[in-house]
């Protein structure tokens, strides 16, 4: 049984304005419900998060690439990704005969040849260049070993350097050969340098008169800015910060696809916690391997210091590559899931994984609610149902106060337990997200609830949605596409009372090392450029109130859109607007409060069809707030291309 919320449509044929292109756009009068249909929930807004460059590289904030030689093969070119010999030294990638740890097999074997002079050693490239900025504090550490005995000591030099080898911050520390063990060394400085610069290395060096002739192995090499909220092995500031501006209230983790693409590359959490000698890294799902040095509790402790709860996937017996396993073989990646969640929200004196994260620093369980079954396995739907059955039997007996979101298409196959949450992911061109902003309001009002947990316009061919620029593939979100995605968003508020949860996808990328475009925010190694999409979510996001007030319907058909909501706590009216037309659109939005304030604020995002926020241009849509008259009447004309906020108090 369907709920359909009754409104009149009032279309005046009224006053014919006069718009940019010299066309006449009629007025459509918009009557506004004095009472709310539904609550707006709190979990509305969020984020949806894999490590697609954009872990590695990027919110993690580690500076060096291939920091620990993991997943690679020794002795090839292709282990050395990151790194390069500076002043005749010969480097290596080996499988050493002591490594470091059984899960770092791999150190770099590096030779000061004899005769030597000058400063010998590597660099590494970072990923596409290391930031210098002389307020921050440095920390750089590796592993040092000598293959052989001997009472050799000598200094090395630590730091960065720009490409051209200028010297912009180091640091020295004294070396031993410490009968041919492993040893740590951990220096901290500050840059020399006093403007901000990227096109710069990581520095080992040392002097080549007093070293030729040694081999080191080095591990475990490493090195750290300033961190979000100053945790240790953090997150990157400004990216961290870019996030938060949204108010995101979820964050869906840890894929996505980067859940596995193989059995054995799958991710698993308990690879990914503990000391970092500890974690053996993993063949990614998107071309290069995972550090995991944004492991399970890393996310964890973001999430609670960004104040938002994790929507968190369990692998679930298919891995993207293809492989299904059978129903008799799930058993033990059943309990390998039922021991992540209790890492994550269980009892220390029950668990011993809970045990393992109280003995990490947090006792206290983390918030957790939703956990997802696996990754679009509309993609392997025959063997769903009884993956589904397996997984959610076990689970739910272990953790009943947990809600379970299905990945495949809604109601096909059919499901036992029956879902009550999938997550939805659409790819699209801006035209049709708006011409399915309708696409919720025909579901059945039952206690089945609904994730968008990926979505975005990526392209404006609808014959070719995933090809190319050439025919259409957006490297950046564009004003058109962006406000497609809004009117989109004004359905999804206004079935918010069976659509819990949204987030465009993907979050991040690394502008030189990408997989997929177009992504809601844009980085390189120094700066964060935040796109028209990125800041529709946030206008969403900021403004979503915690009621949702019907009002007539836009139509079905058109380009005008809306959404109404209240934030009841400061009796505030939002009024969300998109026109995703090239001419201005004419509203009238009648309002049947006793007491409207005589102005309110307006936010107004908006920009020509194609413009975008890029790297060359990157303030190029900015949204831009001024002061509207309001009262009973509303009238408002949305620009072309356009996503307006008008709040104003009204009781
Ligand atoms: C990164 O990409 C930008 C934009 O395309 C380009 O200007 C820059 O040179 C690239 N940097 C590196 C280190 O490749
Ligand atoms: C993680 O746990 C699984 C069993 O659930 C085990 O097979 C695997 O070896 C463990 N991995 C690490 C790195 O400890
Ligand atoms: C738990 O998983 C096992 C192994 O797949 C399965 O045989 C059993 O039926 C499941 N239990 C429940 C309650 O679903
Ligand atoms: C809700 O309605 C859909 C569509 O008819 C149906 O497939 C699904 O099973 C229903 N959900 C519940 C919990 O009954």
């Amino acid at each position: 049984m369907t709920k359909i919320q009754v409104w009149s449509v009032v279309s005046l044929l009224g006053v014919a304005l006069g718009c940019g292109r010299g066309s006449l756009a009629a007025t459509t009068t918009v009557s506004v419900s004095s009472t709310a249909s539904h609550p707006i929930p709190t979990s509305l807004y969020g984020q949806m998060f894999e490590d697609i460059n954009s872990g590695d590289g990027g919110l993690y904030a580690e500076l060096l690439q291939n920091r620990a030689f993991q997943q690679v093969t020794p002795g090839t070119t292709g282990a050395l990704v990151g790194w390069s010999a500076t002043g005749g030294s010969q480097i290596s990638v080996i499988k050493d005969t002591v490594p470091v740890s059984s899960a770092l097999p791999n150190s770099l074997q590096v030779t000061i040849p004899s005769g030597s002079s000058g400063s010998v050693g590597v660099l590494n490239s970072g990923f596409w260049g290391i930031k210098v900025d002389p307020t921050w504090t440095y920390t750089a550490s590796f592993w040092v070993r000598f293959p052989s005995a001997s009472s050799f000591s000598g200094n090395v030099n630590v730091g960065i350097r720009s490409t051209t080898g200028t010297v912009l911050a180091q640091a020295t520390a004294r070396v031993t050969n410490n009968n041919a063990k492993w040893s740590q060394v951990q220096v901290k400085f500050k840059p020399s340098a006093t403007t901000i610069s990227t096109n710069n290395n990581f520095f080992l060096t040392v002097d080549g008169a007093s070293w030729g002739g040694q081999t080191v192995h080095f591990a475990l090499l490493s090195l750290f800015p300033p961190t979000f909220n100053n945790r240790p092995n953090g997150m990157r500031v400004d990216i961290a910060e870019a996030l938060i501006e949204m108010a995101p209230s979820f964050f869906r983790f840890p894929g996505g696809n980067n859940v596995g693409q193989t059995v054995d590359t799958r991710w698993q959490w308990n690879a990914t916690v503990g000391p970092l000698l500890n974690r053996p890294g993993r063949v990614g799902d998107w071309g290069y391997a995972n550090t995991d040095g944004l492991g399970l509790l890393e996310y964890l402790q973001f999430f609670e210091d960004a104040k938002m709860e994790p929507i968190m996937a369990v692998w679930s017996g298919y891995a993207l590559g293809g492989t299904n396993l059978a129903e008799n073989q799930l058993a033990p990646y059943i309990q390998q899931a039922i021991d992540q969640i209790n890492f994550v929200i269980g009892d220390p004196s029950k668990s011993a994984p809970a045990a393992l994260r109280a003995s990490l620093g947090h006792p206290a369980p983390f918030a957790l609610q939703y956990v997802e079954v696996g990754n679009e396995d509309f993609f392997a739907a025959g063997t769903y149902p009884y993956r589904w059955r397996d997984f959610v039997g076990n689970l739910t007996a272990a953790f009943p106060q947990l809600r379970f979101i299905a990945t495949t298409d809604t109601f096909n196959p059919i499901l036992s337990p029956n879902p009550l949450q999938y997550d939805v992911h659409v790819y699209q061109t801006p035209t049709w997200f708006a011409q399915n902003a309708f696409f919720y309001d025909d579901f059945q009002r039952n206690q089945t609830k609904y994730f968008e947990g990926e979505y975005a316009a990526i392209s404006t061919n609808p014959n070719d949605l995933f090809g190319t620029p050439a025919d259409g593939r957006l490297t950046f979100p564009t004003m058109q596409s962006a406000a497609g995605e809004a009117a989109f968003m004004t359905g999804l508020e206004r079935n918010s009372d069976i659509v819990f949860a949204a987030s465009y996808a993907p979050l991040l990328q690394h502008v030189n090392g990408s997989q997929w475009t177009p992504d809601l925010i844009s980085f390189d190694a120094g700066t964060v450029y935040k796109s028209t999409s990125f800041y529709v979510q946030k206008l969403f996001s900021l403004n979503r109130g915690d009621e949702y007030i019907p009002s007539t319907l836009p139509s079905r058909t058109g380009t005008l859109f809306w959404s109404i909501t209240r934030a009841t706590a400061a009796g505030n009216l939002q009024i969300k607007v998109v026109n995703t037309a090239s001419t201005a659109g004419s509203l009238s939005f009648q309002l049947p409060f006793n007491n409207v304030a005589s102005t309110g604020t307006l936010q107004v995002l908006t920009g020509p069809e194609t413009a975008s926020n890029t790297p060359e241009t990157p303030n190029a849509v900015l949204p831009v707030t001024s002061t509207i008259s309001t009262g009973k009447t509303i009238n408002y004309s949305p620009a072309p291309f356009s996503v307006s906020v008008i709040t104003v108090k009204a009781s």
